[in-house]
């Protein structure tokens, strides 16, 4: 049996993906492709199906399995609220969450499932363990720098994934994230501490998303870095773990969770 799957935000990049990806999936079956009201692909056919974009959040979660979200984090926690009501699983691949947001979606969580995924492609996943492992070898001697960047629409920096990543280095080397991160170190005029993580931010022109962590010891440097080619492998990993997040009790998931489920 298809997995019924509703798509929000799906104007947007990410959401035209899903909406790709969910026809194409063998497991999946697009149900629901939700626009903000008065948007211009109201009414409109899908294309390649019977669907036409919708903006009745209601109707479309209730016909839903699960709903895939990649907007922003006002998007989804109005979405949050519906979904609620229906009793819908959401895969939230929206970033740049406020702790106090991201309480509204743990809180939720008790009474439906969600995926939280900064970032839902397999490659950068697979990335956070060979993080976790290089950060156990050589995170107390390294200086750490988490370079990223992005297209020049991105709203927030530093990207999801890169905090993400930032976590996972800390964790393995059993710190916390918060007290190593360093944003602005360039403009101190100081030289560099022992121990923090650099955060770097570039926007520019149409860049997909690229996360590079430097290892930097005094005579050699250790790099591991992914590049996404496209927005594919977002939206592949998204509707995979979407699929397996509509068969999930109520309980606040990874893609790690997912991960480790196959
Ligand atoms: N998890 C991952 O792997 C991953 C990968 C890529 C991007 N992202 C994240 O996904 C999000 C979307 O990225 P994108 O590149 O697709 O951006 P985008 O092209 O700007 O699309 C944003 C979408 O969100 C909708 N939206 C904005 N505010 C909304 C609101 N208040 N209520 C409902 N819908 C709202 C927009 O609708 P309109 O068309 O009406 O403006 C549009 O459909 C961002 O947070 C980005 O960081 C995550």
């Amino acid at each position: 049996m298809k997995t019924k799957v509703a798509v929000n935000a799906s104007s947007g990049k990410m959401g035209q993906q899903v909406i790709n990806q969910t026809i194409s999936n063998a497991n999946a079956d697009l149900v629901a492709a939700l626009c903000r009201p008065n948007h211009r692909l109201l009414g409109r056919q899908v294309r390649y199906t019977d669907i036409y974009y919708s903006s009745n959040l209601d109707e479309s979660l209730q016909q839903s399995e699960v709903v895939v979200d990649f907007s922003l984090p006002e998007g989804t926690l109005q979405l949050l609220k519906t979904a609620l009501i229906t009793s819908t699983p959401v895969l939230v691949g929206t970033t740049g969450f406020s702790a106090e947001q991201l309480n509204v979606l743990k809180t939720a969580s008790k009474k439906i499932p969600i995926l939280l995924a900064p970032n839902t492609s397999i490659g950068v996943n697979s990335t956070l363990a060979l993080l976790s492992m290089a950060a156990k070898m050589l995170g107390k001697k390294a200086d750490i720098e988490i370079i990223e960047s992005h297209h020049k629409h991105k709203l927030d920096a530093p990207s999801g994934t890169a905090i993400r990543m930032g976590e996972a280095i800390a964790e393995a080397m059993n710190e916390n994230f918060d007290d190593l991160k360093v944003t602005d170190s360039r403009f101190d005029k100081r030289s560099r501490k022992k121990g923090e993580i650099g955060m770097s931010v570039i926007r520019a022109g149409e860049i997909i998303g690229e996360h590079k962590v430097l290892f930097a010891l005094d005579n050699e440097i250790i790099s591991i870095e992914h590049k996404a080619q496209n927005r594919l492998c977002f939206a592949e990993g998204a509707v995979s773990a979407a699929v397996w997040l509509a068969s999930q009790p109520a309980g606040f998931y990874t893609m790690q969770d997912f991960l480790a489920s196959n």
